[in-house]
């Protein structure tokens, strides 16, 4: 059993997909625990995207994801990162299949309308950024 962070970026707030994706995962069985619409700060933009500081793209990234509210969720079920990554389909929208978040919904890799953990470790410190420690408790994240 695991926990993950899933966001529904800024890009698909406005244009009503929440309900879409939040349905897609509670269709194959995973469980939402936890959830905010948020206007991330600049500092958790930053902190989120710490691995990409050096890339020519840093400074879109932080305005994009910084540019409205998001809704950031924590789900739980059985094998949920490696699937979530499964269904959100590859960064890069062009080459995202249909059928998948991005394959469906997306054009292009600065908005690709979700955000999903890679590792148990990434969930891990995401979780803690976006999250403060009585929500992580009241979703069964900390114990
Ligand atoms: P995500 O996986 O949420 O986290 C890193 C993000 O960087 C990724 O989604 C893309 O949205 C974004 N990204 C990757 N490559 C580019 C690029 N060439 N230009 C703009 N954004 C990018």
């Amino acid at each position: 059993m695991q926990h993950t962070f899933l966001m529904v970026k800024p890009d698909g707030v406005r244009r009503q997909l929440i309900g879409n994706i939040v349905r897609r995962f509670e269709n194959r069985g995973f469980v939402l625990v936890g959830a905010k619409m948020m206007t991330i700060s600049r500092e958790q933009a930053e902190r989120h995207y710490g691995q990409h500081k050096e890339k020519p793209f840093f400074g879109e990234l932080v305005d994009f994801i910084t540019s409205g509210p998001v809704f950031a969720m924590i789900w739980r079920g059985d094998n949920l990162i490696e699937v979530s990554r499964i269904m959100m389909g590859k960064t890069n929208p062009l080459e995202a299949a249909p059928g998948t978040i991005r394959g469906d919904f997306a054009t292009y890799v600065g908005e690709n309308v979700i955000h999903g953990s890679d590792s148990p470790e990434s969930a891990e410190r995401e979780l803690e950024n976006f999250f403060s420690t009585d929500e992580l408790l009241a979703a069964g994240v900390l114990s």
